[in-house]
């Protein structure tokens, strides 16, 4: 993967202008060593947007044996991982040269742990903390939950606790040769990929990490008319929305009451979007909101949630006819599906609407969409 970031400061990186700021934290000495962990199959999305908003110390790189996970050295505030849209949760790693978790309990390992849980809290307050390790419930962490309790003040709640320390087996290995243990302390209360303008559950709605892939795989231009067809609860046109300004963004759907639930998030995202009653398969789309779209999004019906499997072979195609008359000359359609089968067959069938530039798989809780960026032709 290459690096984009904008790499390692100068000898005097105290005076990056982040630190100038009023109210500012002064940024570490050193860099911080972070986990992004995300959806697997969007490994290089992440690294990439990584690279943009953190003030990264070398490339991204992949954690031993993980498919969802990225080793970052950042030098700015922590407070920056907020900004990340496409990772589902970031971790400061704090790497212990030590044979067993008993150790973690020895004076400076303890501080160490009392001290990244306090950045963590600058960033976003939590009440209570919990693990994430095997033998959670050994007296070892029973142990361990007093001391970083009697610390910090926070309360242990095993179940629901908010900042979240992962305790494993260290990775790589340590100064003595052995991996050590590894404890990994979430940065907030949330992980990144619960977003706060969600105020209503919409059932099947996009997982926001991966709608925040999508736009970053479509291109920002503040120039861009943006048209989601079949937008639901509006997860796509809220991530692009608050990715950068749009010259005009309209959502469509055939359900008033995914109408209401996208203008309930969208409205908790203060993003400005325009939404219609509309059939996104057919002319009846171009009828109620005219053409030249330059930046058309879709997650169309899957399985039987919002359609059937026979069904969404047609509205595949006629999504795609439809999508494509709305379109701009040049415009980008960005279509996430689970229908894999039923999408390449529609995509060979309106190969002279469509080119295909990318496809990303991407492996979410048992599920395995597709991002497929199209190309109007
Ligand atoms: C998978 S959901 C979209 C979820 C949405 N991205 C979200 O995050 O909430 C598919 C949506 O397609 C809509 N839909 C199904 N057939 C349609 C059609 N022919 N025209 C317009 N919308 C349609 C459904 O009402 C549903 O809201």
């Amino acid at each position: 993967m290459a690096q984009r970031g904008r790499g390692r400061p100068p000898a005097h990186h105290g005076s990056h202008p982040a630190d100038r700021r009023p109210g500012r934290r002064p940024a570490p000495r050193t860099a911080t060593p972070l986990e992004l962990t995300f959806l697997p199959g969007l490994g290089e999305i992440v690294a990439d947007e990584a690279s943009d908003v953190l003030l990264l110390d070398g490339p991204p790189t992949p954690v031993p044996g993980r498919e969802d996970a990225l080793d970052v050295a950042h030098w700015g505030p922590l407070s920056a991982v907020l900004d990340l849209r496409t990772a589902v949760a970031a971790f400061v790693v704090l790497r212990f040269d030590v044979p067993r978790p008993k150790s973690l309990t020895s004076g400076d390992h303890l501080q160490r742990i009392v001290d990244a849980m306090y950045s963590s809290l600058r960033v976003g307050s939590s009440s209570s903390f919990r693990f994430e390790a095997a033998g959670s419930d050994s007296a070892v962490f029973t142990r361990l939950a007093e001391l970083l309790a009697e610390a910090t003040g926070l309360r242990y709640d095993e179940a629901q606790g908010q900042l979240v320390l992962r305790v494993r087996r260290g990775v790589r290995p340590g100064p003595s040769g052995d991996p050590g243990w590894d404890v990994l302390v979430r940065i907030g209360s949330r992980p990144l990929s619960a977003r706060t303008w969600r105020v209503v559950d919409f059932p099947g709605a996009a997982n926001a990490t991966i709608a925040a892939a999508m736009v970053r795989l479509a291109g920002l231009a503040d120039s861009d008319r943006v048209l989601n067809l079949m937008c639901g609860s509006g997860t796509l046109l809220v991530e692009r929305l608050t990715a950068g300004p749009a010259a005009e963004a309209v959502g469509a759907d055939l359900s008033g009451d995914a109408l209401t639930h996208a203008s309930e998030n969208l409205g908790a995202a203060a993003a400005d979007a325009r939404l219609v009653t509309a059939d996104c398969t057919g002319p009846e789309l171009v009828e109620a909101v005219g053409t030249g779209w330059d930046l058309l999004l879709a997650d169309p019906p899957w399985g039987t949630l919002h359609g059937t499997h026979a069904t969404n072979a047609e509205v595949h195609a006629g999504m795609l006819r439809a999508a494509h008359d709305a379109a701009a000359p040049g415009a980008r359609f960005v279509v996430l599906t689970h229908e894999i089968k039923v999408m390449e067959r529609c995509l060979r069938d309106a190969d002279a609407l469509w080119r295909v530039r990318s496809e990303t798989r991407v492996f979410a809780k048992g599920h395995h969409p597709r991002i497929y960026v199209l190309d109007r032709t």
